[in-house]
């Protein structure tokens, strides 16, 4: 047989038109059922190991199966099980609830395959990319001399940030970074990544409203110094996961400027509540920023994995990243042209800034504005309902869309273990109910229910109805 006919005959790697379409039609065809009918679905649907074992463990098999049943299996088997993130009753950990622009941007990149790693292989992509970043820029209130990259995540982000401030001081004595008690657990593994040492990595403890406590920190900063440290970094919360609270960010600018530290703020989940008033507010001061992380995947209702690092001066993120080997010698076509793959971890990437781009200017950013400002608003009328209620108790006000609370009925005197056992057992019930999915944290090492709004979905009867489930749920296992 020859090169040619060995080739026809292997070649079921390229499917037929027809059955391409009809596979990609009936693809969005169930995304759009989906869609539709989310709020009729349980947000939540798990299994344990065992059985998604005995579900779907096979040995890679040799020979193909007709397109129609993969697909059945993927939508109505495999994706069955798992959470709903998207799903108006979802108040767990960070949402994420994608537009329509963005999953069809999404297809798009695949389908057209787009290399956004160098300018050469995506003039169009690569401009897309700063022109976004540059809406960033402005949203934020950063200067000109600002740019940044998307990432995978708020995780890939912050270990850019620490790698970019690394590189861009010189140090004699170990280097020292600083964040809250509060701050993501990205931040103490990004630090783990980028070569801090354990014992340079410092814990700032919170104040009564979980913002960084600024005298502890300058007296650490003082205190390093004195013993030979190099005080790097600060890293601050512009919306912490637990609490949503926003670290003051104006003080913590004055003394990152005095000190002579880096300043990045975290504000993955809480970034783009920039966009309406009250966000503009709370976020006062995230433009005195050395750098930002912010995180599109959650509160610009983008799909995973859409995260993004902006930098005050972009050619601090370039020389931590760049690199010129002679395979890509071809790529350099002088420093207007940027290739991307210059700016942080990843050579071969993805063009995610596409889904922002469609997003927008299909929908306009209006309505980007409102569905924020209206998270908010129905945060604080969750913590409002919290508030009045005899059976709730408010553990921290809304902030950001996040209100933290838990069941204590009053006239029960329950005590702290008790209290505790009956709300992981309410969070377990409304759990696989399916009716909401609701997670917990611990604030100071209490045990405590939390509610995060960040879906355009959501209803205030979805987050009544979720407050009002948990006090239902509670009164049965106490009768
Ligand atoms: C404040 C904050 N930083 C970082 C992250 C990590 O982001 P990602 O999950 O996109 O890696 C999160 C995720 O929830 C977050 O809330």
């Amino acid at each position: 047989m020859d090169i040619d006919e060995q080739y026809k005959k292997i070649n079921a790697l390229v499917l037929d038109e027809t059955e391409m379409r009809q596979l990609g039609y009936e693809a969005v065809d169930l995304i759009v059922k989906r869609w539709s009918n989310l709020h009729k679905d349980v947000a939540w649907r798990g299994a344990d190991r065992k059985e998604m074992e005995r579900l779907f463990r096979e040995a890679a098999p040799e020979e193909g199966t007709p397109s129609a049943e993969i697909l059945d299996c993927a939508v109505n088997q495999i994706m069955q099980y798992a959470g709903r993130i998207d799903h108006p009753r979802f108040f767990a950990f960070v949402p994420s609830s994608p537009t329509w622009p963005t999953l069809i941007a999404d297809m798009l990149v695949s389908g057209f395959n787009v290399f956004q790693g160098t300018w050469l292989e995506s003039a169009g992509p690569s401009q897309i990319e700063l022109v976004v970043l540059d809406w960033f820029r402005e949203w934020i209130g950063f200067p000109s001399t600002a740019g940044g990259v998307f990432t995978s995540g708020g995780s890939a982000a912050n270990l850019c940030a620490l790698v970019t401030a690394r590189a861009s001081y010189d140090y004699s004595g170990d280097p020292v970074l600083y964040y809250s008690d509060q701050g993501h657990a990205s931040i103490g593994r990004a630090a783990r990544i980028a070569g801090f040492k354990s014992y340079a990595v410092r814990s700032i403890p919170t104040d009564n409203e979980y913002k960084m406590d600024l005298d502890v920190l300058q007296e650490m900063i003082h205190q390093d110094r004195d013993t030979g440290y190099q005080p790097l970094l600060v890293s601050a919360n512009g919306g912490a996961t637990n609490t949503g609270t926003v670290d003051p960010l104006q003080e913590l600018s004055g003394i990152c400027k005095k000190e002579d530290l880096w300043f990045h703020i975290d504000a993955a989940y809480g970034g783009f509540a920039v966009l309406c008033e009250k966000g503009r507010a709370a976020l006062d001061g995230i433009d005195l920023a050395d750098s930002v992380t912010l995180d599109p995947h959650k509160w610009l209702f983008q799909s995973y994995e859409t995260g993004c690092l902006l930098v005050r001066d972009v050619s601090k993120l370039e020389s931590a990243f760049s690199t010129n080997p002679e395979y890509l010698q071809d790529v350099q076509m002088g420093d207007d042209h940027v290739n991307f793959s210059d700016r942080g971890l990843q050579l071969s990437r993805s063009f995610r800034a596409l889904k922002v781009w469609m997003s927008i200017k299909t929908l306009g950013l209006r309505v980007f504005r409102e569905a924020i400002q209206r998270s908010m608003d129905l945060a604080l009328a969750a913590e409002d309902y919290i508030a009045d209620s005899v059976e709730l108790e408010l553990l921290s006000s809304q902030n950001l869309g996040i209100v933290c609370y838990r069941y204590n009925p009053a006239g029960h005197e329950l005590d702290s273990v008790h209290i505790e056992n009956l709300n992981i057992e309410i969070q377990k019930q409304i759990l696989s109910s399916g009716y909401a999915m609701v997670s917990s944290t611990r604030l100071r090492g209490s045990y405590s229910l939390r509610l995060c709004v960040m879906n355009y979905r959501s209803t205030l009867n979805d987050v009544l109805g979720t407050l009002r489930s948990v006090e239902e749920i509670g009164r049965s296992i106490l009768s």
